[in-house]
């Protein structure tokens, strides 16, 4: 198990964050109708080129990429696979490798991801790749009716059985528990975030233990603890710091090496100072970081439109919210600096 603790302590050193380029064919064609593309896979490669290219802020603050089985295995225009580029830049490449999540039989709303049948062989293909850690994300729903007990532990015992079949490929699993605060309704409170974030984490940590998961050679990747996006009541950024360490405080054992946050369709900077604040509150077992798609990817999606002359700027506001996460995983973002970029 020593190494699988190194290749976590990599992903989690300190001033660096993992990027979450692993958008699901359906969620990268949505991403691309929002600026007017299709999503061909020649689009998808240009895209993801445009991020993998931007050397500097890749050598220097990402630790690691989570990619698709396309992505794994493609190559850039100029025939270079992107597995090299990543190589050159020091980043480990890390597989999505759950299938989606899906309606959850007998339930009102809620979703069970799928993708165990067939995991044992494809993590010892993706290891012979190269592939450092996977990524398998349970999606957990508020409403007046859900979670449901059966939902919560359904989802905690499928991330155990991937984790430990992960452990066995020799291949880190990122454990992936996220409490929607964009689903549906998302009217809901911060307190309610906090009590189902809170019995989320006690059920995948019990799952985990009993699976006999080590748990140095895992990162977890939660969600912050935040008011649904549709409720009223906005918390301040040290609310949102305050309760979410403490959630973790309560239910992560201090043998879990790092936690590295999904953003959740926060904004930029909003997911920014909520890392930076709760590691200025500093003192913490784990190191905090971030393992963003969306608040790492936005600016750049939207100035890039898939044109070439629109290449660097798009590389620019890549690097610049890669910059701008890596100090707030130090705890030394500040606002002024995002109104100056
Ligand atoms: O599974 C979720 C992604 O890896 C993180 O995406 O930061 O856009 O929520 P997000």
């Amino acid at each position: 198990m020593a190494s699988l603790n190194a290749i976590a302590q990599r992903l989690v050193e300190p001033g660096k964050g993992i990027l979450a380029a692993d958008e699901s064919e359906p969620t990268i064609a949505k991403r691309f109708a929002a600026i007017g593309l299709p999503s061909t896979e020649q689009l998808r490669r240009d895209y993801r080129e445009m991020l993998f290219r931007a050397r500097d802020a890749m050598r220097e603050h990402i630790s690691g990429v989570i990619l698709t089985e396309e992505t794994l295995l493609q190559h850039a225009a100029d025939g270079t696979a992107f597995r090299a580029l990543l190589a050159d830049c020091d980043v480990i490449p890390g597989i999505k490798v759950d299938r989606g999540a899906f309606p959850m039989p007998g339930s009102d709303g809620e979703k069970i991801t799928e993708g165990l049948d067939g995991l044992r062989p494809r993590l010892v293909h993706y290891a012979s790749l190269g592939a450092g850690f996977a990524k398998w994300r349970g999606v957990i729903t508020i409403s007046s009716t859900t979670p449901t007990r059966n939902g919560i532990r359904a989802n905690a015992h499928a991330l155990a059985r991937y984790a430990m079949l992960c452990q066995e490929a020799g291949i880190v699993p990122v454990v992936e528990p996220e409490v929607l605060a964009d689903g549906e309704p998302g009217d809901h409170s911060i307190a309610r975030c906090e009590e189902v974030t809170a019995e989320t984490l006690e059920t995948v940590f019990k799952e985990l233990r009993l699976a006999g998961v080590d748990l140095s050679g895992m990162l977890l990747k939660p969600n912050m603890v935040l008011a649904g996006t549709r409720c009223a009541e906005k918390p301040a950024v040290e609310e949102v710091a305050r309760r979410t360490v403490d959630t973790l405080l309560g239910h992560v054992p201090a043998a879990v090496p790092g936690i590295a946050f999904l953003s959740g369709g926060q904004s930029d900077e909003e997911a920014t100072a909520h890392l930076s604040a709760m590691n200025a509150i500093g003192g913490l077992p784990w190191r905090l970081t971030f393992s963003y798609g969306r608040a790492l990817q936005n600016a750049a999606l939207v100035l890039w439109k898939g044109r070439a002359e629109n290449l660097k700027r798009a590389q620019d506001a890549f690097a610049h919210r890669v910059r701008m996460n890596a100090l707030a995983s130090l705890g030394q973002w500040q606002p002024d600096l995002d109104v100056a970029a």
